[in-house]
């Protein structure tokens, strides 16, 4: 009889164990899942996934000025278009932006940053008219880099016509 309430206790008492053991699982499950939005940021705070497509959208749009900019000849206006696709290339190019195994940071570095380094050499040496003769260098930038990231099925370019009918982009008349 003895023995036999001694066996049954130690039951109970694994019972009570496995209960605890199982609370605290739950316990840590949630307090993972509790701290997922942080664990998805690099220590200086940097999201580390970047919507390149996001990105992306930009740029075709700031294409498609920069052209219409250049085909009127508005120096001032392609040089600040030049400036804005600069600037989104370099927000990707250190995004430290690898997917599915391909550095596009990297890829941006190679192909996109120098192609604008051109054209703003070219701008500013040679002039408006011999950067807009020349947007082909951008646009070949663009696919090269598609083709490198493996979205070869994405191709630019220069645009025939655009329209964004509620801005000028003529130059300013002084
Ligand atoms: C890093 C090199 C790189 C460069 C340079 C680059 N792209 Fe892309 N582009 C990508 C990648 C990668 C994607 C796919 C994004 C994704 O998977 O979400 C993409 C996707 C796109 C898309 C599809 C998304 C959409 O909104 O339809 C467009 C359009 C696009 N790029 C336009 C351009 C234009 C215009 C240029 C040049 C002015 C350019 N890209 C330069 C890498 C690049």
């Amino acid at each position: 009889m003895h023995r036999l309430s001694l066996v049954f206790s130690l039951v109970a008492l694994l019972g009570v164990g496995v209960v605890f053991f199982q609370v605290s699982r739950m316990e840590q499950a949630r307090n993972e899942q509790g701290s997922a939005p942080r664990a998805a940021e690099e220590p200086n705070g940097k999201p580390e996934h970047m919507e390149v497509a996001v990105y992306m959208g930009r740029l075709q749009r700031f294409h498609q000025k920069l052209w219409l900019a250049g085909n009127v000849g508005n120096a001032e206006l392609a040089k600040f278009y030049l400036h804005e696709m600069e600037e989104t290339m370099e927000a990707i190019a250190d995004g430290h932006v690898v997917e599915e195994g391909v550095n596009v940071s990297a890829a941006m570095e190679t192909h996109g940053l120098p192609a604008i380094g051109k054209l703003e050499d070219l701008l500013e040496k040679e002039g408006v008219g011999a950067m807009h003769a020349n947007g082909g260098i951008l646009v070949e930038g663009c696919n090269n880099c598609h083709i490198a990231t493996e979205h070869m099925y994405i191709r630019i370019k220069e645009p025939e016509a655009a329209a964004f009918p509620d801005q000028y982009f003529a130059p300013v008349t002084k």
